[in-house]
């Protein structure tokens, strides 16, 4: 028997890909686990990836993560959904079942709550109101953690009104990208879901001047670790946490659905995937 026929596969699709940091922290599991596994970067063209998907089976692979640009793709490729992913409308996971049926998770809505439940243990979510500043997929995946969790009132603004309009539900109320200020007066959680404050992008120019002393401060950006938004927050008194824990929660999850050995989220895998 080859070495590899009892190797635990999986890897990340995107298109790029070489930036993903997920090789990293699976790998980390790996060593740390002592599982004899492989986690690799598997860039796939649009035109080769649902071919691709298919042949994950016959690979060996327990299971894929999906990236940029595929997250709403592999929502229509793969043949079972979660509950979550039907409401995220996304896919970041998939988990290749016996006879290779595929079926399509999203555990982006679980490392976003995970990373602010292990960060302030004592953090309730139940009754709150929050700001979301922006209304792409990333966000999709928040507002869904969000209401799980009983919040009371999301307060959504995108740059792109009609995207944030598109997402308005009963608990979410769209307000206008230029009147983003004057909504911090009631926040008890700020979220940053958008792009901008990442190394190489625009930066979030938001005056804080209104936001509660108590709120809590999140961004989902973790490049730099410390964004302007939440070096802001932290100087004027707000609790904040940083976005590096949602990544690596939401890979624990997938790690989990894939192998069945919930990894852990430790100081030590935070250093390893910061260092360049
Ligand atoms: P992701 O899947 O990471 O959320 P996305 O779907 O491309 O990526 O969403 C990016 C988010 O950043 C959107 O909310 C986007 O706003 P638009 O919908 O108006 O594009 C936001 N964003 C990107 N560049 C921006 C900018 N210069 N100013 C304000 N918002 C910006």
């Amino acid at each position: 028997m080859s070495d590899s026929s009892n190797k635990k596969k999986a890897g990340v699709v995107g298109y790029p890909v070489s930036h993903s940091l997920s090789p990293k922290i699976h790998n980390f599991w790996f060593e740390q686990q002592g599982i004899k596994g492989e986690y690799d970067l598997l860039e796939v063209t649009p035109q080769e990836f649902d071919v691709f998907l298919r042949s994950l089976h016959k690979n060996g692979f327990a299971g894929v993560n999906i990236t940029v640009p595929y997250k709403e793709k592999a929502f229509e490729a793969v043949d079972e959904l979660s509950e979550e992913a039907k409401k995220i409308g996304a896919v970041n996971t998939i988990i290749v079942k016996d006879g290779g049926t595929l079926a399509g998770i999203n555990t982006d809505a679980f490392g976003f709550i995970e990373n602010i439940r292990t960060a302030l243990p004592e953090f309730v979510f139940k009754g709150k109101t929050v700001m979301v500043l922006g209304a792409g997929g990333a966000s999709k995946a928040v507002i869904a953690g969000l209401l799980k969790e009983g919040v009371a009132c999301i307060k959504l603004t995108n740059r792109t009104r009609e995207r944030a309009e598109a997402m308005s539900e009963p608990k979410v109320q769209v307000v206008d990208w230029d009147k983003k200020e004057d909504a911090l007066k009631d926040a008890d959680i700020l979220v940053n879901t958008t792009v901008l404050g990442m190394d190489g992008q625009k930066p979030l120019i938001i005056n804080l001047e209104n936001l509660p002393k108590n709120a809590l401060v999140t961004d989902i950006v973790y490049k730099p670790l410390e964004t302007c938004l939440l070096k802001e927050a932290r100087g004027r008194g707000n609790q904040t946490v940083d976005g590096l824990g949602m990544l690596l929660y939401q890979a624990a999850a997938g790690f989990e659905a894939w192998f069945g050995v919930r990894p852990q989220v430790t100081e030590q895998l935070r250093m390893r995937v910061l260092q360049v």
